[in-house]
């Protein structure tokens, strides 16, 4: 979603924003500006479209030392470059860049009009702008804490102005703001990906932070006006991992990479001495783990499928009772929060926003909240009361695949703790950590023999429709795929349980819907493999990934993708990878933009 950059140094300001918003682009957007200062007025400069457009707009040596930028994706008036950041006040001297939704814009703006202010944009954000201005007497931090103290909403923002040499001001309330400091010089930006190139040294600021930046230091505050002590902290990302490398497209890059993102996500946390997983961020003694009664976990997206799968196994293995649901439907619902429960948030990036409301909504009901996440420092693992990082390395590709696997791996990892800790024996569960460690290997298989996965893909791209369908464990993982194909080709497709389709969906078959069945070796195979032949005897397209030796399945499936045997918990893991590899042929057979596919957002800031 949204991203946004500031700069104040030595070097050209429009140089380092456009690098860092190129480094934004992966988060989703439609629209690009930046402002620098040239002399005592400011360079504004908006394009709609790739950030390209927007470096061909940019004057080559732009002078300015000191700016902002701004990738938009947009919520409050159309795609345009007027509705683009950053957004300015009357005199031009302001501007600002915001991510976030002003919600109570509305009321600002009609007052505002009144007062004589005269609007730009359809957007809620340059509300700010007429604020800020209507407050600045000199002081461009304490403007910028007037116009705050009368607005309701998220916001991350920076702000300059233009008799201000060498200043900005950077605030955050849900949206999240991190500072880079440099050698004479200071970056802002939504996310460390944006000035990773230039310091690793970072601040992550909270809400109801503001902080005045220039190049020589910062000070931070809050909106009362007292001062607030920072640490600084340090990047582990390098820079190589975020480029693709070998690979065409991010999304192929880090399908491959869960072969190594697997194992990091285990590292150092098996003890297999005592068969057992060891998870010191969990920060509960083992007296409180012995009283978790029931788990629940809160996500969205891939990651809600993620907790799908993991309730499964968190159930199965520890016999706690587990579920999974939406943290957007979940935050809106009164919900119940009970003393025994232990609650997951699961996010890749940290910053999804109906998560974060819901593990506040948690913690404000007194419930103890743990973080899955895979960017450190980010807000929901800061808020968290603990919680595992995933350890993933930076997923740039919209879509989801790399985190899906590791998330799954690390509550695989709790479900083993509190399964030893319970009723299960230690021959058990080193036979499970055995089965676990030798899954990179599996899919190493299933990565050499892509080209198989891609023939099938090429043969089915046009297809309108696609239905997606498993059983138990692998259910979730049905849905996923799902999600997949729809996110990165566009192909209408819908995840169910196999059983379910009587209920409804299997009146869509038909030769032009083609089903794709994922059929385990485990306790549910006979089912699924009576709904393949539902589907076939309706004249449905019938696709399967099956397990290595299942002729019955090739005598049935128009196509069939073999994978390895594991444990039947394990299958998730082996079902999930070909469907990514298959949404990600398809996707290119239709030339679509897999990394940033249309609409989407990486990481979705606004509700
Ligand atoms: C967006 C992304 C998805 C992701 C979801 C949840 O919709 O496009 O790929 O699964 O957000 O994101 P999170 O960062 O919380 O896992």
């Amino acid at each position: 979603m949204c991203g946004i950059v500031g700069y104040c140094g030595d070097k050209l300001a429009s140089e380092v924003l456009l690098s860092g918003l190129k480094r934004l682009e992966y988060r989703g957007y439609d629209s690009s500006g930046i402002s620098v200062n040239s002399g005592n007025k400011l360079s504004i400069i908006k394009k709609t479209g790739k950030i390209k457009n927007l470096r061909d707009a940019v004057p080559e040596n732009l002078p300015g030392h000191f700016g902002i930028g701004h990738t938009r994706w947009a919520t409050h008036g159309g795609v345009t470059d007027i509705n683009a950041h950053p957004h300015s006040d009357s005199s031009e001297k302001i501007a600002v860049v915001h991510n976030g939704i002003i919600e109570n814009y509305t009321g600002l703006k009609e007052k505002l009009l009144r007062e004589g202010y005269v609007f730009k944009s359809e957007t809620d954000s340059e509300v700010l702008a007429h604020l800020i201005s209507k407050f600045y007497e000199g002081d461009l931090e304490s403007a910028v804490k007037s116009a705050l103290s009368l607005v309701k909403g998220t916001y991350g923002i920076i702000v300059m102005h233009a008799d201000k040499d060498n200043e900005l001001i950077g605030a955050r309330n849900g949206s999240p703001l991190v500072l880079g400091i440099g050698d004479d010089e200071m970056f802002l930006a939504s996310d460390v990906s944006a000035i990773l190139a230039y310091t690793k040294q970072v601040v992550y600021f909270e809400d109801g932070e503001v902080v005045k930046v220039t190049s020589k230091g910062f000070t931070t505050s809050d909106l009362k006006n007292n001062r607030v002590s920072k640490d600084m902290e340090n990047i582990s990302w390098e820079l190589e991992e975020m480029e693709k490398g070998k690979f065409s497209t991010y999304m192929e890059k880090e399908i491959h990479e869960q072969v190594e993102s697997i194992p990091r996500a285990m590292k150092g946390r098996i003890n297999e001495d005592l068969a057992t997983a060891v998870l010191g961020g969990l920060n509960m003694t083992g007296r409180e783990l012995l009283d978790v009664e029931r788990v629940k976990i809160i996500a969205a997206g891939t990651s809600y499928y993620a907790g799908q799968v993991a309730s499964y196994i968190i159930e199965s293995l520890a016999r706690i009772p587990s579920s999974a649901e939406l943290a957007s439907e979940f935050r809106y619902r009164n919900p119940v929060v009970e003393k025994n429960t232990l609650y997951f948030a699961i996010s890749q990036s940290g910053e999804t926003i109906d998560t974060l409301f819901a593990l506040r909504e948690i913690k404000r009901k007194g419930g103890r909240v743990l973080g899955i996440c895979n960017v450190v420092g980010s807000t929901i693992p800061r808020e968290s009361d603990g919680g595992v990082y995933i350890h993933s390395g930076p997923e740039i590709s919209v879509a989801s695949t790399k985190a899906f696997t590791s998330q799954i791996t690390a509550l695989y990892l709790f479900a083993i703790h509190m399964a030893r800790m319970r009723d299960m024996s230690q021959s058990s569960g080193a036979a499970f950590l055995k089965d676990l460690n030798i899954i990179p290997e599996a899919i190493t298989d299933i990565l050499n023999r892509k080209a198989e996965l891609q023939k099938i893909a090429e043969k089915y791209a046009h297809y309108p429709n696609f239905l997606f369908l498993g059983r138990g464990i692998n259910c979730p993982v049905a849905m996923e795929g799902a999600l997949k194909l729809k996110e990165v080709s566009y192909i209408h497709a819908e995840g169910y349980s196999a059983a379910e389709i009587k209920h409804g969906p299997i009146a869509l078959i038909n030769e032009k819907t083609p089903s794709m069945f994922l059929v385990p070796d485990d306790h549910m195979r006979e089912k699924i493999v009576s709904n393949m032949k539902e589907v076939k005897a309706r004249n449905g397209k019938v696709l399967a990934i099956a397990v290595k030796g299942d002729k019955e399945v090739e005598d049935i499936a128009d196509e069939v993708f073999y994978v390895s045997k594991t444990h039947e918990n394990l299958y998730p893991y082996l079902m999930v990878v070909p469907l990514q590899l298959f949404s990600y042929f398809c996707a290119m057979e239709l030339h679509r933009d897999v990394d940033q596919p249309r609409n989407l957002a990486k990481s979705v800031t606004v509700e």
